[in-house]
């Protein structure tokens, strides 16, 4: 074992031990960079890359491959996400590597003959996976932005893969949960199939994703859409019955998209448009929040709680009707953020009455012609990055990539496979997300930052499907009306409504029984649920220091310097 493998198993024993059952007033600070993850091996990476000169979008490019190989529930080279950026000199940018259905993709493909949707097909398998973007939008970042070389970003990761770690607690309760579904999805035995189940602390390694990392590190995006790996993939999905093509996979590209501003009580809040639904629901929702003064209201009271369920239920049920890949789908953006169109969504809002959600529909709007993870990072000079990625739920289809080591998303279930039939988050679609040849599926997550007086403030962003939108908006109204710090934003119980189902889902103890007795009397009912989103966020403090919140609902770590 050489001496490198002790340091990062003790890095690994460091952090595990120190899983977060109760979380810190003030997070982690730093003077001049900050790097909040999933993980703590792949903040280290990321905070070494910011050591070494290297910026913030150097620092995420390896924190994304850091986070593939040790956080694989989420963390991803056969998944796709979004970035939102912010340079140090104001301007702006993001960039959308989402998943694409394949060519041959149709729009019934998850229903039977009968025409009902056969779920699992959507979720476990290789037909659920959709074309993989994160290679081709780490490469987009770094040849737009980079400054480091390519490969000294890459060849940490591979480090990690092929030297090991261990295994954190909640990884292994996370693998063991799943073990069902991986024999399942794969004809061989991915490493991670163990009999006698995992445990916190098992030491893993991962040659062949180590191999797969080396011909990205040598050949860059055609590493992964051309070559040895392509053919893995291609091959693996024939095995399966599966859609993806080389065709799909060298036609994949990443698109710069450009990103939506909006503002809230003074702060300009810069998000991910579509085919993301977060910047636009976010937006939305900060809206209703001013509009109608959430702050005053204490927080997760009776008042705030409605108020917030209420704004909540119409912007999803807009989001329903309205929001898909703009490439495909007239997404009206500036009508929904349009403050006249927000004023009389939240105009018949009462604060002693719920509206039940069989009253509300998506809004009309004039048409003109025409298991997710989040890394916060900024760097010595200012510049930040706000990246989500995702394989859709823990380890994606399932299927891993038989020699080259990496499991596929599953975010074909992210598109409606039929109008008004939910989709694993209970998310309904119709037209606008319809499944189609080459579309980018809806997605919910919502990489965020926010600016104050011209100024960085916040960097945010959160995995959790649908809970996605309102951990995001919840954490900036916890920073900008109940003065949070950074972590406590992050670590405060969170609620959520969807719309459909009717109902508040809350975070065991995020509201006291007299809350939630005054709320049912007003006409809510409710599920309660272990944890929602895991905000990863980085908070410019008044004296100017970053303070990196890590979320206490997972191994997440923030460092800084
Ligand atoms: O893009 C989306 O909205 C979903 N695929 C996100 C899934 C997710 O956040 C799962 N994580 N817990």
């Amino acid at each position: 074992m050489t001496s490198r493998i002790y340091i990062l198993l003790l890095l690994a024993l460091t952090f595990s031990s120190c899983n977060l059952t109760t979380s810190p007033k003030v997070g982690a600070l730093g003077d001049h960079a900050m790097v909040v993850s999933a993980h703590p091996l792949s903040t280290a990476v990321g905070l070494n890359v910011l050591k070494q000169g290297g910026n913030a979008i150097d620092a995420a490019v390896a924190t994304q491959f850091a986070l593939a190989v040790v956080y694989p529930r989420a963390g991803n080279i056969g998944g796709g996400g979004f970035s939102v950026i912010r340079l140090t000199d104001g301007s702006i940018a993001a960039l959308d590597f989402r998943e694409k259905a394949p060519a041959q993709a149709e729009r019934k493909m998850f229903q039977d003959s009968l025409g009902n949707v056969v779920g699992e097909l959507s979720t476990i398998g290789h037909l659920a996976a959709g074309v993989p973007g994160s290679v081709a939008g780490m490469w987009e970042l770094h040849q737009k932005y980079g400054s480091l070389p390519w490969a000294d970003l890459v060849q940490p990761a591979i480090d990690l893969a092929f030297e090991g770690f261990l295994i954190t607690a909640n990884e292994a309760e996370a693998l063991n949960e799943k073990q069902e579904d991986f024999r399942q999805a794969n004809h061989y035995r991915p490493w991670v199939v163990r009999e006698n189940g995992w445990q916190a602390n098992d030491y893993v390694n991962q040659p062949q994703l180590a191999a797969t990392l080396s011909f990205i590190r040598d050949s860059g995006r055609d590493g992964f859409y051309k070559g040895i790996v392509a053919q893995q993939i291609v091959k693996e999905m024939q095995r399966g019955n599966g859609l993806v093509t080389h065709e799909d996979l060298q036609n994949y590209e990443a698109i710069w998209r450009a990103p939506l501003v909006g503002t809230y009580r003074g702060h300009r809040v810069i998000s991910m448009p579509p085919p993301s639904s977060g910047g636009v629901a976010v937006l939305q929702m900060l809206q209703g929040a001013e509009l109608l003064n959430v702050g005053r209201y204490e927080h997760n009271s009776t008042n705030a709680v409605h108020l917030m369920a209420e704004i909540e239920r119409r912007v999803f049920a807009d989001r329903s009707k309205h929001l898909g890949d703009p490439d495909y789908f007239q997404v009206p953006v500036q009508q929904l953020l349009s403050p006249d169109y927000n004023a009389s969504r939240f105009a018949d809002i009462s604060i002693d009455q719920t509206t039940p959600s069989t009253d509300i529909q998506g809004g009309e709007v004039p048409y003109e012609s025409p298991e997710t993870t989040h890394f916060s990072i900024v760097d010595a000079d200012g510049n930040a990055i706000s990246t989500t990625t995702t394989l859709n739920l823990n380890y994606g289809c399932k299927v891993w990539v038989k020699g080259a080591g990496f499991v596929l998303n599953n975010e074909m279930d992210d598109f409606s496979s039929k109008p008004g039939v939910p989709n694993f988050f209970g998310l309904i679609g119709a037209e606008a997300n319809a499944i189609a040849p080459g579309k980018r599926m809806l997605s919910s997550m919502t990489p965020t930052i926010v600016e104050k007086d011209g100024a960085l403030k916040m960097v945010l962003g959160s995995p959790g499907g649908a809970t996605i939108l309102t951990s995001v908006f919840q954490t900036v109204l916890n920073v900008i009306d109940y003065e949070m710090t950074m972590q406590e934003a992050v670590s405060a119980k969170k609620v959520h409504h969807q719309w459909l189902p009717d109902q508040i889902k809350a975070e065991t103890d995020a509201i006291s029984l007299k809350t939630i007795e005054e709320l049912e009397q007003l006409g809510h009912s409710f599920e309660f649920v272990d944890k929602i989103g895991r905000n990863d966020c980085i908070l410019v403090r008044e004296d100017g220091r970053l303070e990196g919140g890590a979320d206490p609902r997972g191994d997440d770590k923030a460092a800084g310097f």
